[in-house]
């Protein structure tokens, strides 16, 4: 058996206390998604980012899914040096070898059981009683324990179990050495203030409840993933399960680096935070765009291409005099290098006399009431104004020609 850490990791005193463990997803359940399959190389690339990142605990993928599989969780799990390699598993003995094996030369290893606790997954998918699946989960704990450090269980579709015999698997899976219990909305269908009730129920009920870490997993069906696992934090989760840029199955996972800033700027609102290094939330980003050759919508909060862009004039003219009228975090805390004024047709004077005296312009007002009626009508025509349009329009010349 792997030597335990329970101070580390929750086993002594109360959990509820501590920060907020950042439990990265992207390379398991953001990967196996369409479009954003990674090879080995990108996987290791992808894996040292997130590493630099400061994430809590990194499932590096599903050993038994297939042979590559294993050989990128067992070079993840040599690589890391203070991240924790996760690698999932089903409750059953192969694959919990597999996992045991492949995180065999990890500094600190963690296996991720998993099996469906509902009942439209019970009698649909398993044909399995209750019983049965109490059973299951105690005996893959116990297999677990002898082959890592430390071992989750998660009760997939645990949002749509009772929540009494939840607890019930839950006290079992804990009794049998779990240290982290996942209860995953693993179609998306809660609600935050549900969410958050099921939590505190949870953490109320089961029997090491104060002991244990309990996690939040939560897909974006109803595109309330995030909101789900704040909800979950705000009624005592300490992990959150979550993927960079939010990739994941169906409409995805809740978005990390959306997690990790709404905690960061409300910080006293969650009296808790994470130990995540904000400023390589966007090179962690680009990096998965450039690797799945996937890009982010550009409205995406945090790191889309407008998360921190102003077009419009009355926003420009505030932002020029304090930025904090319409920004309520700095471009530079997740990575970005700068603001952006985009000059186009709701911008106003004040940005475009900014821009031009940026490109060594200093026009007096004459010349400037006609620049700016000739800005005016070439942004009509075009969606974005670059520099080179500027130029010619300060030297009178015509941007179209
Ligand atoms: O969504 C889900 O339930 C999962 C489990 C394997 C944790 O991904
Ligand atoms: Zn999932």
């Amino acid at each position: 058996m792997k030597t335990q850490q329970h101070s580390e990791h929750g086993e002594a005193g109360d959990v509820a206390a501590g920060h907020v463990r950042i439990f990265d997803t992207t390379l398991r359940d953001g990967e196996q998604t369409p479009g954003f399959s990674m090879d080995r190389r990108a996987k290791l690339r992808m894996a040292q980012m997130l590493e630099a990142l400061g994430v809590d605990v990194l499932e590096a993928g599903f050993p038994q899914a297939s042979p590559d599989d294993f050989a990128a969780v067992a070079q993840i799990a040599g690589m890391l040096t203070q991240t924790t390699a996760c690698a999932l598993a089903r409750c059953v003995p192969g694959d919990i070898d597999s996992a045991g094996r492949a995180l065999e030369s990890a500094r600190r290893s963690r296996i991720h059981v998993f099996l469906s606790t509902s009942p439209l997954h019970r009698e649909h998918k398993l044909n399995m009683s209750r019983q049965q699946v109490l059973d299951a989960a105690v005996a893959a704990v116990e297999r677990a324990m002898q082959l890592a450090h430390e071992v989750e269980f998660s009760a997939e579709d645990a949002m749509r179990t009772e929540p009494e015999f939840l607890v019930e698997v839950f006290d079992a899976a804990a009794a049998a050495g779990a240290t982290t219990l996942n209860a995953p909305d693993t179609v998306g269908y809660m609600t935050p203030p549900e969410i958050a009730e099921r939590f505190a129920y949870l953490i109320a009920n089961v029997k090491r409840g104060r002991h244990v870490v309990f996690s939040s997993h939560c897909h974006n069906d109803l595109g309330l993933g995030v909101a789900n696992s704040l909800a979950a934090v705000s009624a005592g989760a300490r992990q959150v399960e979550c993927t960079i840029n939010g990739i994941g199955e169906r409409a995805g996972n809740a978005a990390l680096e959306e997690i990790v800033m709404a905690m960061k700027v409300r910080g006293a609102w969650f009296g808790t935070d994470t130990r995540i290094d904000t400023r390589k939330l966007y090179p962690a980003s680009r990096l998965l765009s450039e690797l799945t050759g996937q890009n982010v919508q550009r409205n995406k909060a945090i790191v889309g291409a407008n998360a921190f862009a102003h077009e419009s004039g009355i926003h420009q003219h505030g932002m020029l005099k304090h930025r904090g009228t319409y920004e309520i975090m700095r471009p530079q805390d997740v990575g970005i290098a700068e603001t952006k004024l985009v000059l186009g047709k709701h911008s106003g004077r004040a940005a475009l006399r900014q821009r031009l005296q940026a490109l060594g312009h200093a026009p007096d007002e004459a010349a400037m009431d006609d620049i700016f009626a000739r800005f005016k009508s070439l942004a009509d025509r075009k969606r974005e104004i670059h520099d080179e349009d500027l130029e010619a329009l300060a030297l009178g010349q015509d941007p179209d020609a």
